[in-house]
């Protein structure tokens, strides 16, 4: 972990700000001396005395999904998505095809001391990150924080991105992240909190979300037991967004895929059917598959402006 990147953050206890973290040391303390110990594989658990009742990705699934990534099924979509993060960095307009020339420059104002901070919501086993930091420059580039609940994700995550903050940290608590310092928020098949995205975000940053569309994987939806996106939980989403961003641009990204059994039993056991379905059935049923299935990816890659900030007083409301 890179100290540039500890001034993004701040201590989840007190809100004070973090200390740099000296060679030989083994955990990330505040100015007020809460102290968090820093894993081996070099991921920080901030969640530590905060509990949660949440099911967080097993080994199994977070290997399953690792295993897709690294075959490289996604690639379109991370070259998509590091198009559309540069377009954001170098203020260049998003153009279809995502495609912009130029290194990231950090926003204007007095912001422009820092490096530009990428912060991956969901960040998993930080695989579209690892990707994305290549293309922008490689780690020296940009500051990124990754976070996740999950530290089966999180202990991949941080050997993949070393220079990144690798927080285990729950996405429904207030983020451990000064307010207006992100450049970018990316969430990629993760939780979006919007309110807490809003309140990270540089008024001239934005918020990059990919989903998938209905119809996604369709072919081996039954066989892969995926779960069906459902319509009303994404109009309760878009809701929840209004209050805090504004649509700025959206596109679908479709990839046609030849998929091996294995590839199908992975899809299978990555997704959220992983936390019910037995890695030994899943694998049986994808061997009885022919040699490759046809099938196709389909997502939406959406970015995000953040709304005037508004202050509510008294129950007036007023755009500063
Ligand atoms: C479908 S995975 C996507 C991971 C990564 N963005 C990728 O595409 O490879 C969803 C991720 O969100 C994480 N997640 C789910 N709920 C979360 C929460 N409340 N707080 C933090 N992370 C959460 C999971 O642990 C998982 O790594
Ligand atoms: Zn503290």
């Amino acid at each position: 972990m890179d100290n540039s990147v500890l001034d993004a953050l701040i201590c989840p206890v007190c809100g004070l700000e973090f200390m740099d973290v000296l060679p030989g040391e083994t955990a990330l303390a505040c100015i007020d001396g809460h102290s968090f110990d820093i894993a081996r594989q070099g991921y920080v658990n901030l969640l530590t005395g905060h509990g949660t009742k949440f099911t967080h990705d097993t080994s199994a699934m977070v290997a399953a999904r690792d295993a897709f990534l690294d075959a490289g099924h996604y690639r379109e979509l991370a070259d998509a998505l590091a198009g559309t993060v540069r377009n954001v960095l170098t203020g260049a307009p998003e153009a279809p095809g995502g495609a912009a020339a130029g290194r990231p420059a950090a926003s204007h104002g007095p912001e422009a001391a820092h490096r530009p901070l990428i912060l991956d919501a969901g960040t998993g086993t930080g695989w579209y990150l690892r990707q994305l930091l290549n293309k922008l420059g490689g780690d020296g580039a940009v500051d990124a924080v990754g976070l996740d609940i999950s530290k089966f994700a999180l202990r991949r995550a941080a050997r993949r991105n070393p220079a990144a903050a690798n927080l285990v940290w729950d996405l429904w608590q207030p983020l451990p992240v000064e307010a207006g310092r992100a450049d970018v928020v990316l969430v990629v098949f993760a939780p979006r909190n919007a309110a807490e995205f809003a309140r990270v975000l540089k008024p001239a940053g934005r918020l990059v979300v990919v989903t998938p569309r209905p119809g996604h994987l369709a072919e081996i939806a039954r066989q892969a037991g995926l779960l069906g996106i459902q319509a009303e939980k994404e109009a309760a989403l878009a809701a929840s967004m209004e209050a805090h961003f504004e649509l700025e641009s959206s596109r679908a990204v479709d990839i046609a895929l030849s998929l091996s059994p294995a590839d199908v039993a992975n899809v299978a056991l990555m997704g959220p059917a992983g936390h019910h379905l037995e890695q030994q059935d899943v694998e049986r049923a994808a061997a009885a598959l022919p040699g490759l299935t046809e099938a196709t990816a389909q997502f939406t890659l959406s970015v995000f402006r953040p709304c005037p900030r508004r202050e509510v007083r008294d129950n007036h409301v007023s755009a500063r």
